[in-house]
């Protein structure tokens, strides 16, 4: 099977989010289920320069009123990626998203529209040598390529296609106006289409128009048929129900994994842990903490309300006076990197702030730090508590969507089972997070206790073995419809 997968980021190139590991994982995730994937990214400058003598394959002269070209490479330098070169839309500074100062570009529906409409041309046999059996669009920004295929298929039999929600808060809604510019029949502004709300919803055109729809986790597959989570699809998502998968992400083992990661201070596996304390004194170091063997809680976050953010900053003063000392990295709200500021001037030498965006101190703070805080309100899947499964820094986190799926929970049943991995706790509140971080400083204090539930997630399947399988399985069901 040859597939294409599309979206707006993909690791090791451009990176936001969970997206990109996902994208960057899963032609290595597929191959031994016999699927080719290639990948097709923006030409930002960074995917650009990527590029080792890049060559073009297909050009168009106007692609949403621009002119555009296909260029070939490696996404990793094993596998295939093409790059949609469009200098007026991506050839820009700033962020993938946004400019310098963090607005959205107002032309945003015109960007990604252009890469979904490049994807559905190479779907369908418009450009000459290129085939694809599957076209799988990831999120809002790729998602209108199931439309294009439904209301333009290009000249040859068009693939079939799959949507992957990553997160449905994001969903890429516009003004009814942009419509005559998305280059879609008019048939198009329908309910079944892509109008939404009176306007224009570029997720919920690509929800409506895809063969098959998945998302990151089977809980969160079922959470957005409530109104709490669906964020005003979920009357298409519970119409279209048996369409719907769920497919948990798994971790890219050739990125995370502590016996070979040269981000940390000292490698091990569970049959080693006892290691593992250089790269707890290596983070003392870099977040100015007190040294000590109480548990060191760490947080690896976009700091937003999704992340539950404003929580767990009310919480710190008593992790605090609890006895835990916390290094936490992360970017977002203003308010929020402003509150966890204030909370390390409080709290010299316990708590450390580090604020931006850091990929090889992300793997230190795992291969370091006692345990990793994950309060979401929403997780669809989530991916720093399986890195901290594999990494021996146990996961602290809400039962919602994937967090409620990766780990199991040290109650005193799953203790005496040996299957515990992880702490969970129900609803986000201040109360509910106080309880699950004495809990864990509970648990932290018997060290046999501690080591089994390390041992045990460092154990536990977060590969991709399972879930490559299912994609494949997806796919060649569409195939032979
Ligand atoms: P989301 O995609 O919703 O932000 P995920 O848990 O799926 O959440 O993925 C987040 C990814 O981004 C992980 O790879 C995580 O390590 C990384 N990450 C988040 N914040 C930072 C940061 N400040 N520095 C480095 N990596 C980060
Ligand atoms: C989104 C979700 C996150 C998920 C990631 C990759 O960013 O917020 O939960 O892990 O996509 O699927």
């Amino acid at each position: 099977i040859a597939a294409l997968s599309v979206a707006s980021e993909a690791y090791p190139l451009v990176k936001t989010g969970g997206l990109a590991d996902v994208v960057g994982a899963l032609p290595a995730a597929l191959a031994p289920h016999d699927v080719a994937v290639t990948t097709l990214l923006p030409g930002y400058p960074a995917v650009l320069r990527s590029l080792d003598k890049p060559r073009a394959i297909h050009r168009w002269p106007s692609l949403m009123g621009t002119p555009a070209r296909l260029l070939a490479g490696t996404l990793d330098g094993t596998h295939p990626l093409l790059v949609l070169e469009a200098p007026a839309l991506f050839a820009r500074d700033g962020g993938l998203y946004t400019d310098a100062l963090g607005r959205d570009w107002d032309d945003n529906w015109r960007r990604f529209a252009a890469l979904s409409r490049a994807a559905a041309d190479l779907a369908s046999g418009v450009v000459r040598g290129r085939r694809f059996d599957i076209l799988h669009a990831h999120d809002w920004q790729a998602a209108l390529a199931a439309a294009y295929l439904r209301y333009a298929p290009g000249p040859g039999t068009p693939a079939r296609t799959v949507v992957t929600v990553h997160n449905i808060a994001f969903q890429g809604r516009y003004d009814a106006a942009v419509f005559p510019d998305l280059d879609l029949p008019a048939e198009a502004f329908a309910i079944d289409g892509v109008e939404y709300y009176g306007g224009v919803g570029l997720l919920k055109g690509g929800l409506e128009s895809a063969d098959a729809i998945t998302t990151v986790s089977p809980t969160y597959a079922r959470e957005i048929l409530d109104p709490a989570f669906g964020m005003g699809l979920e009357g298409l998502v519970a119409a279209h129900a048996a369409r719907v998968t769920g497919i948990v992400n798994g971790i890219d083992p050739a990125v995370w994994n502590p016996a070979t990661d040269t981000a940390l201070a000292a490698r091990y596996t569970d049959r080693t842990l006892s290691r593992r304390p250089a790269n707890k004194r290596a983070v003392e170091a870099q977040f100015a903490l007190d040294a000590g063997d109480g548990p060191l809680f760490t947080v690896i976050s976009r700091l937003t309300w999704q992340k539950g953010m404003d929580v767990l900053a009310e919480c710190v003063d008593a992790l605090v006076a609890a006895g835990g000392r916390l290094a936490l990295l992360g970017s977002g709200d203003a308010a929020l990197e402003h509150a966890f500021r204030l909370a390390a001037d409080r709290h010299p030498g316990r708590i450390g702030v580090r604020i931006g965006y850091d990929e090889p101190l992300s793997h230190l703070l795992q291969g370091g730090a006692d345990a990793i805080l994950i309060p979401s309100r929403f997780e669809p899947c989530g991916l720093t508590q399986l890195y901290g499964l594999a990494y021996g820094c146990v996961p602290v986190v809400a039962r919602t969507g994937g967090l409620a799926d990766t780990v199991i929970d040290a109650n005193e049943a799953a203790l005496d089972a040996g299957v515990a991995t992880g702490v969970q706790f129900n609803h986000v509140s201040r109360d509910a997070l106080d309880t699950a971080i004495a809990r864990t400083i509970a648990l932290h204090a018997t060290p046999d206790r501690w080591a089994m539930i390390q041992r045990r997630g460092m154990r536990s399947d977060f590969s991709w073995a399972k879930s490559g399988l299912r994609y494949a399985q997806l796919y060649r069901g569409l195939c032979t419809e």
